[in-house]
This record gives structure tokens, sequence and C-alpha cells, in this order.
């Protein structure tokens, strides 16, 4: 294992550890007799499915590079990200939406609860992870104005401005071909802006002044536009037990990305621009980015 390899694995664990605790306290596993799982089941089946737990991570290494330390206080704040990030790929497999039967290396949550528990147990992440922003106990000893600050950023990143109406978007376009600029939109709204946020939320709980926060939202909406527009090459190139999702989704729904848009070639070369953009902002804001720069490097040469 590499340095940032390492590094990313202490903190995967310190999130897990952390989403496994709270869920532990939550008393969601009422089911009748006739019933084979509760809502608590249909949560956790995602939830806690190993995944690369980016958005928690950024979080962390984004505070930790101006100096916060201390991680354990920070962890709820990281894993709501999460929570959100899990519904939304709940939500995203639905045959509704991208109708894929196959999320991080098991049937899709849909394909084992059922729509309706499926659509439940997304709302349910999505409404909890609010609840955790919120909580006394988690947010005892920050200034409720950095919490009111990142709320704010969280919610207004996954709704109508950001993940939803990216999303939305997204599933309107299938079987057109919408080109360069309106998938480039789509991608920034329904990825990189749940990234630049935890960017933001990380940058505001270690004291950040409104300049660093600003250069850093930019560093994380290139960093989301290099990592989706990775995922939809992934989706061309990649292997599926790797993955542990269905490959070639994107050309079953239709779907026009960047990859089937400008060719392969070109979109390496994209990738690659997204980067030194991302960087560009990452120098701009003074931080100690050592961590945040591999960790830029070890995503774009991610192969799940
Ligand atoms: C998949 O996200 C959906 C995208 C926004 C590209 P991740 O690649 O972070 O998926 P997990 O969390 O590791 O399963
Ligand atoms: C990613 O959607 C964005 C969200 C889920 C919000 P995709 O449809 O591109 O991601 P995968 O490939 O299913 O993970
Ligand atoms: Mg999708
Ligand atoms: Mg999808």
């Amino acid at each position: 294992m590499t340095n940032i390899e390492k590094y990313i694995e202490e903190n995967k664990n310190l999130i897990n550890d952390f989403i496994k605790a709270h869920f532990d306290k939550k008393v969601c596993d009422k089911k009748f007799p006739h019933n084979k799982f509760s809502l608590n089941d249909a949560i956790l089946y995602t939830l806690t499915t190993p995944a690369k737990r980016i958005r928690p991570i950024i979080l962390l290494i984004a505070a930790e590079s101006l100096g916060f330390l201390d991680k354990k206080r920070l962890l709820p704040f990281a894993s709501s990200l999460e929570l959100i990030h899990s519904y939304s790929l709940i939500h995203d497999d639905l045959p509704a939406m991208d109708n894929d039967n196959l999320r991080r290396g098991k049937p899709a949550n849909h394909i084992v609860f059922g729509e309706a528990s499926a659509i439940l147990a997304g709302d349910a992440l999505l409404t909890e992870a609010f609840v955790i922003l919120s909580d006394k106990e988690y947010t005892e000893g920050f200034d409720p104005k950095k919490i009111i600050k990142i709320i704010q950023e969280l919610s207004y990143a996954s709704g109508i401005s950001g993940l939803v109406g990216g999303q939305f978007l997204d599933v309107n376009s299938f079987g057109a071909p919408i080109g360069f600029e309106n998938i480039e939109y789509i991608n920034e709204n329904k990825t990189a802006s749940l990234i630049s946020a935890a960017c933001a939320m990380g940058v505001i709980l270690a004291g950040g002044d409104d300049s660093v926060v600003g250069n850093f939202k930019k560093f994380g909406t290139y960093l989301g536009l290099a990592f989706q527009t990775i995922d939809d090459v992934l989706g061309i190139t990649g292997n599926k037990e790797i993955l542990g999702k269905t490959t070639g989704i994107d050309k079953a729904n239709n779907k026009y990305t960047i990859a089937s848009d400008i060719g392969l070639e070109k979109t390496y070369e994209l990738i690659n621009k997204y980067n030194e953009k991302a960087l560009f902002y990452l120098n701009k804001t003074g931080a100690k980015s050592d961590a945040l720069i591999e960790f830029t490097y070890h995503l774009t040469n991610r192969i799940n």
C-alpha cells in the first residue's frame, strides 16, 4: 500500500465506524410478522457495503489541510455526505431512472427490497443526514453560525441547484445528443456539487475564511468534473467485477456522456485539464495540500 492508500484506508475506517455507531442507536427495525426486512435493513444494505467514501474523506482532508486535526469531531459532518450520496445511488439505480441492477458489487437496493422500500430507504438517508447535522451531541462546541453555513452548503448542493437538478436533466437527456456543454453542466450539478460541498464544509468547520472556501469549492468542482468523467470512461472501458456495477449502462440507456460525445482520447486530455484547474485553485487556497494533490491523482488512476 502506498502512503495515500494507507491514509485513505484509515479515514475510511473512521467513517465506517461512525456510520455503524450512529445507526446502532436508531430504532427503525420494526417489521410485521410477514415481512422479511425492516427499514434499517434496507438502509444499511447500501450504506454499509464497502465503498470509496470519497466525499467524507475529502471533508476530512480539506479540514486537515487547514490545521484542523480533531477528526473525531468532524466524522458526523463527513458522514452526512455519505448518507446523501448513498441515497442518490439507491434512487439512481431505480427502473424509473438508470434501471441498473448492480451496485457496490451487490444487487441494487430495489432488486432486494423492492422499489417502494428502496425509494423510502433513500428518503430516510437523505433526511437522516440533516438529523445528524443538527444533532446537539455532534454540533456541541462548534459555533452555531458554522453549523448553519455547512447545512446551507450541503442542502444547496443536494437540491435544485445541485444533485437533484443534475439528476433531473440527466434522466431527461436519454435518447438525445445534448452536446458537450450540456453534459458538462449535468456533471457539475449531479456530481461535482456534492464534492464541492464536501470541501466547503471541511473548510468552514476548520475556520477558513470566505476566499479560502471559494477557492476550495472551485477545486472541488473540477475534481468532481474529473471524477464523473472518469466514471463514464470506466462505464465503457472498466471491468464489471472490479467496478461492482454494470458496464455499458449509458449506452443501454442511450445516454450521451462526455466520453461518447468526444471520444476516449480527447476525454483523457479533458480529465487532465480538469485536474490542472483543480490544482490551480487548490494552490490558491494556501492550504497545506500535499495529501489533496496525491488524492487527486489517486482518483484519476482509479479502476473502480
Ligand atoms: C458513483 O459514485 C456515482 C458518481 C457520482 C460517479 P462513487 O464512485 O463515489 O461510488 P461509491 O460510493 O464508491 O460506490
Ligand atoms: C451519478 O450518476 C450521480 C448520482 C448518482 C447523483 P451515474 O448514473 O453517472 O453514476 P453510476 O455510474 O450509476 O454510479
Ligand atoms: Mg445516473
Ligand atoms: Mg447510474
